[in-house]
């Protein structure tokens, strides 16, 4: 996600500032900018690298300044689109994480009232609606400014004739590191770590003033408030973590904010009817690598049973090389970097054939927004661990979305129906954060897949595909062979591998295929394999035939794959752990497979 660094103190601003942006770096960017007061308010921004950006700028000299790393959500990656950014009159600079929901309209209503704006973000309302509340008090126009935004973020201000910087957050990390005579402002404290090891991390709804020697927080209502500062004990590796131990483990954590990101302005678009796409098609063919195909797999899914409209799934890697018959249908392309080449190469032949295209990506300005006709960007931010964890999980959204937008265009669900489902996807973040809060639980039960040679993972109708994506999980990071199989195709063959020395992980959720997984796992206990059943909580039938059981919330059995798939990477992350695999960069791969 985007960093933010701000300083005040008797340093040089840009050196503390570049420093902080440096080690903001892993968070992953595509441009850069500060702000810094001198005898004026100077902006250095661009898209690319921070040793770009340092090589290119002159010595700025200023106390007071802020910083920012964009990973592009609103707007391509590009000079006009880095913070920080500038009011009308120069005098303002502001740099922000999350996203302004509503800042269409706000944009609109400014324009109208004279503002000029330099960028496509939806960021840039703020410096405007700070300029336009301002009154001599910048503390205040941004408490202002706040009232009229609908959103998240965590964003800091600094005004020319100021030697305070003003900050606010909500459900966007922000914490202030106190100094002897200085103190920073920081997304996460690896920014602060070289300075100060004094934490005060700013809570939802705050807002801050923070000078070089004093640092006041308010509450919603304005009334300051006393906390007491947190001793940071990590090095700067660890904080760059968050505390975990793996930027894998991080990234199974931050789900419950990537999916929420994610489905924020997609629901109001999917409600007002813009969500996507606006013709209907007749049927519809998904196409990814890895992980994405079996986000695509559990997409046919979810769009024939909402939708009802057929649905195909194919390797990027085969169809490309495909004959391709009948009627173009909408073609799906699923790529979280946007930058696999077979991907690239199924989009290009997508089009040859004449079928309208539509991309899923995780990264904005990535190659294949240009290769297709629509694109839609889930919002999990960068993965920085290899295995596809957050991205997978946006891409189901961005599945369930689209099931939805097709059943809308051609009334295939009602309004009721679409309101309810929707109510209940908004409500997944919450049922996630279960599923996280047992992860002691989980690792428990991987014991007795950690000697393992091999592992099965069994699934049926939506989860087949989410065991096949727990068995590349577990294959790719812990190096233990694992096949995923529908539970029906057992007996064709895979059951003669199954002995005690081969457990079996299985996914059992109350849907219409119940009672077979039942059995279908009885079936597996009777060749002594060792189960370990992920079910839905209470269930003491899968209790009873399974060795171990670990258990997710209810929900309705179209979203179970959600929190299945946090479980299975769960489980394939502690077994990986407890064999003490090198879990972020497992042998032989890499985040993006720029090559065919
Ligand atoms: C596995 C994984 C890969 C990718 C695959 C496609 O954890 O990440 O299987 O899913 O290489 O990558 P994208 O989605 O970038 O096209």
């Amino acid at each position: 996600m985007c960093g933010i660094i701000g300083y005040a103190g008797p340093r040089e601003a840009q050196e503390v500032l570049l420093d902080g942006l440096r080690r903001l770096e892993y968070r992953g960017y595509d441009s850069a900018g500060l702000a810094i007061v001198g005898s004026s308010l100077k902006v250095f921004k661009d898209k690319g690298e921070i040793s770009k950006l340092s090589s290119s700028m002159p010595q700025l000299r200023g106390h007071l300044g802020v910083g920012h790393t964009r990973w592009a959500t609103c707007g391509k990656p590009s000079q006009q689109n880095a913070h920080p950014f500038l009011d009308c009159t120069g005098q303002m600079a502001v740099v922000h994480n999350g996203i302004i929901e509503n800042h269409l309209a706000l944009r609109k209503k400014l324009i109208d009232e004279g503002h000029v704006f330099t960028s496509e973000t939806d960021t840039e309302v703020l410096v405007h609606l700070l300029e336009k509340h301002y009154k001599g008090d910048l503390h205040a126009a941004l408490r202002e400014a706040l009232k009229e935004v609908k959103g998240t973020y965590a964003v800091v201000a600094i005004r020319t004739d100021g030697r305070e910087l003003v900050a606010a957050r909500k459900e966007n990390p922000l914490v202030i590191g106190l100094g002897v005579g200085e103190n920073i402002v920081a997304s996460d404290v690896t920014a602060m770590l070289n300075y100060t090891n004094k934490a005060l991390y700013i809570m939802d709804g705050e807002t801050v003033v923070l000078g070089p020697s004093k640092v006041t927080i308010y509450d919603v209502d304005g009334r300051t408030v006393h906390r007491d500062p947190s001793i940071i004990t990590w090095t700067v590796e660890d904080a760059k973590k968050g505390g975990f131990e793996h930027y894998m483990l991080k990234e199974i954590f931050e789900q419950p904010t990537a999916i929420h990101n994610s489905l924020l302005e997609s629901l109001d678009e999917l409600e007002s009817g813009t969500l996507m796409i606006d013709h209907d098609a007749p049927s519809i063919k998904l196409v990814a690598c890895g992980t994405s195909y079996h986000a695509s797999m559990v997409g046919k899914y979810i769009i024939e049973a909402l939708a009802k409209i057929p649905t195909t799934v194919e390797l990027a890697s085969e169809y490309r090389y495909s004959p391709g018959t009948g009627e173009g249908p909408l073609t799906v392309l699923l790529t979280q970097s946007g930058e696999t080449a077979d991907t690239l190469a199924a989009a290009r032949e997508a089009r040859r054939r004449g079928c309208p295209t539509l991309a899923v990506t995780n990264v904005v300005g990535s190659t294949i927004a240009r290769e297709v006709d629509r694109v839609f960007y889930t919002k999990a931010g960068p993965e920085i661990g290899v295995a596809a964890t957050k991205t997978y999980t946006t891409q189901l959204m961005a599945m369930y979305l689209l099931g939805m937008r097709l059943a809308q265009m051609r009334r295939a669900m009602g309004r009721d129906e679409i309101r309810e489902l929707t109510s209940e996807l908004r409500g997944m973040p919450r049922y996630i954060g279960k599923v996280l809060d047992r992860a002691h639980e989980v690792e428990a039960a991987t014991d007795m897949l950690v000697p393992a040679r091999d592992v099965f993972f069994l699934g049926r109708n939506i989860n087949y595909p989410t065991m096949l994506e727990g068995a590349l999980k577990l294959k790719e990071i812990s190096y233990i062979h694992a096949e995923g199989y529908a539970a029906g195709e057992l007996k064709h063959g895979p059951l003669a591998l199954l002995d005690a020395s081969t457990p079996v992980v299985a996914a059992c959720v109350k849907d219409h295929t119940y009672e077979k997984m039942l059995a279908n796992i009885s079936e597996v206990a009777a060749r002594d394999s060792p189960i370990l059943a992920i079910g839905l909580e209470g269930d003491a039938d899968l209790a009873a035939v399974a060795d171990s059981t670990v258990s997710v919330p209810k929900v309705n059995p179209i979203l179970s794959p959600v929190p299945l798939t946090v479980m299975v990477q769960l489980i394939a992350y502690y077994t990986a752990r407890k064999r003490g695999c090198p879990i972020d960069k497992p042998r032989n791969l890499a985040k993006s497979v720029t090559v065919d």
